[in-house]
């Protein structure tokens, strides 16, 4: 992803975690003088109250202050390691991207208005969807954002909504978002880049998801994913054919390493697959085109 609100997104999250990890190092030295001086003390009252039992309730009250000073302590030092390991996540994953988005050329943020043109990730596909994209019917739209609401905070429910519904995000729907609500291209562009899960190119109508875990790739997914693409005729820089019947996917392990390499389609899974049997793994949702 690139964006200014990746980079402030990924910039805010090393804050978090340079603070995080300050704070951690301030409470262990701090407590690394207190235990022991707490220590002392406890020992000193004891000794006292072997001499004057009257010194009981005094000790009972010191060792219980020190029992729940160790209970918040130790809250605070969770509570600041899931903010470190959250911001730290957020850090890696956010460079990882901005240096993904270097290699990209720049998304550009259309103008507002009916003449828009919406990034897209490419020519072809943009030739692709004016050829074959069916009507996008925006009912579906203006009656979502009547349920969610108009303010720039329903962008994600929204989008969510339109990605569920044509199963990717459809230039025509987005502009209507924005005509409609104060919800911004940028804000759009920036959201849709950010959330993986949105598509921001239609997808075909059976998705071919091939593993790339460890045993697969030592198996040989890469030619399995290369002569999928080849047959299927799927351009350079796209993952959906041109008939929008499948898109391919690379995956992580798939949890059947011992069928390596393995590809499903849609939910049925093929196994020990070679680039020659590949393709017929795709007839079990088209079996009388490709059996
Ligand atoms: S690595 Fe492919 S299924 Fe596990």
């Amino acid at each position: 992803m690139s964006g200014p609100g990746l980079k402030n997104a990924t910039i805010a999250a090393g804050a978090v975690m340079v603070l995080s990890v300050v704070a951690l190092a301030v409470d262990y030295a701090v407590m690394r003088g207190w235990t022991p001086a707490s220590d002392a003390q406890i020992a000193a009252l004891q000794e006292k109250v072997q001499r004057d039992a009257k010194l009981a309730p005094v000790l009972a009250a010191e060792q219980k202050r020190i029992a729940e000073f160790n209970r918040a302590r130790r809250a605070r030092v969770n509570w600041l390691s899931l903010v470190l390991v959250g911001a730290a996540a957020g850090f890696l994953g956010g460079a990882k991207r901005l240096l993904a988005g270097q290699a990209r050329p720049p998304v550009r943020v259309p103008e507002r208005g009916p003449s828009a043109v919406w990034p897209r990730a490419g020519r072809a596909v943009a030739a692709q969807a004016a050829a074959a994209a069916p009507e996008i019917d925006l009912t579906f739209v203006d009656g979502l954002i009547e349920k969610e609401g108009r303010g720039a905070e329903a962008a994600i429910p929204i989008l969510q909504a339109i990605q569920a519904h044509y199963r990717y995000l459809p230039d025509e729907a987005l502009r209507r978002v924005c005509h409609l609500t104060e919800i911004s291209p940028a804000q759009i562009a920036g959201t849709s880049s950010f959330y993986s899960r949105f598509r921001r190119s239609p997808v075909g109508e059976h998705i071919v998801r091939v593993c790339h875990g460890t045993a697969c790739h030592v198996a040989g997914a890469r030619q399995i994913t290369d002569e999928l693409r080849r047959e299927l005729a799927i351009a350079e820089g796209e993952d959906t054919d041109p008939s929008r019947t499948f898109t391919v996917e690379e995956v992580a392990c798939l949890g059947c390493c011992s069928l390596a390499p393995v590809l499903m389609v849609d939910e049925h899974t093929a196994g020990k697959l070679t680039p020659a049997t590949a393709c017929d793994a795709l007839a079990a949702v088209q079996p009388g085109e490709r059996a």
